[in-house]
């Protein structure tokens, strides 16, 4: 039994039984039932920092994460959210990571999924793409069109605006390297930052990087009666768990704001409940001024959050090398 098999989805009748049989997404919870896989994906507009007004003229990012491909998320959810972004038009789409569940059995769907986006494609890489082999999924990724940013930056110029983007390694896996990532980073342009991990954004923002997009959470899936600020907060400890943090205004502590986004896949269990839960695109208007848009929410207080021991960080890269020499074995 391959690793993304030990993996497969419960029942639905499982997931309804978790569900209490509320309706909204109980027949499509794990994308089996006859919903239209469209419905199950929240798209979610906000506006960018202040900063980037006057800079930028409402260059549009759509940002997903942790999509996942694998036994676990039907690809009918994985083509719908590739629908619901070329649909929002974007300039550019950004991807933070965990492109994979634990094997490479699923790269050539990967890459021509990633091939569906319209806009040209930037991403970095997550804990889950280290695991399966982050060198074949980079591969992948690039056969598909994306450009991946390891502890790098690069300038796109879109619509005649120039944007920088700079993009962290995994931080989980102890990949992210800030300072080659921010060398040479040019302080004029306006800059947006991607990180699998969220909490990496606090260090980026004093050089700059005005907007932070991340994923890793998956908003905890299961964001009834706040358990996503329990499981992926208290127990996990992220400070930032769904949605956005920080500050987009202009001069204001902490200097910087971060997206946590709720992914569209999920590695284990599929199943998603609650609002803050929901599968999720989300569209940014980069030089759009603050209050212009009706968004789904703003500013949120961090949690407390416990930053791992570097020695932890330690054990999960060697984790990493270990499968890499048993993959070389195979
Ligand atoms: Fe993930």
């Amino acid at each position: 039994m391959d690793d993304d098999q030990r993996s497969a989805p419960p029942t639905r009748e499982f997931a309804e039984a978790l569900s209490g049989g509320a309706a909204g997404e109980r027949a499509g919870l794990l994308g089996l039932g006859r919903k239209d896989p469209r419905s199950l994906i929240a798209v979610r507009h906000f506006a960018g920092p202040d900063s980037f007004v006057g800079q930028l003229d409402g260059l549009r990012i759509a940002h997903l994460t942790d999509i996942h491909v694998g036994r676990v998320t039907p690809m009918a959810i994985q083509n719908a959210a590739v629908a619901l972004t070329n649909e929002a038009n974007p300039d550019l789409v950004v991807i933070t990571g965990d492109f994979v569940c634990h094997s490479q059995k699923y790269l050539d769907q990967l890459e021509a999924l990633v091939r569906g986006f319209k806009a040209p494609v930037i991403g970095v890489l997550g804990n889950h793409d280290y695991w399966s082999g982050a060198a074949e999924v980079r591969a992948a990724l690039k056969r598909g069109g994306v450009e991946v940013l390891d502890n790098a930056h690069t300038t796109v110029t879109l619509r005649h605006q120039r944007l920088q983007v700079l993009g962290l390694d995994d931080a989980y896996t102890g990949h992210a390297d800030r300072a080659r990532a921010l060398k040479g980073l040019d302080a004029r342009l306006p800059t947006l930052g991607l990180s699998h991990i969220a909490e990496e954004a606090d260090r980026l923002w004093p050089h700059g990087v005005g907007l932070v997009l991340s994923g890793h959470t998956h908003a905890g899936q299961v964001t009834l009666a706040r358990l996503h600020e329990l499981a992926i907060g208290h127990l996990a400890g992220h400070r930032y768990v769904h949605g956005l943090y920080g500050t987009r205004r202009r001069g204001v502590a902490p200097g910087g704001a971060v997206y946590v986004g709720a992914g569209i896949g999920a590695s284990v269990i599929p199943l998603r409940l609650g609002e803050r839960g929901r599968r999720e695109v989300a569209i940014f208007e980069l030089g759009m001024a603050l209050g212009t848009l009706d968004e789904h929410h703003g500013e949120q207080a961090p949690l407390k959050g416990r930053a791992p021991a570097p020695e932890l960080v330690a054990k999960r890269n060697a984790a990493v090398h270990k499968k890499q020499a048993k993959r070389a074995k195979q």
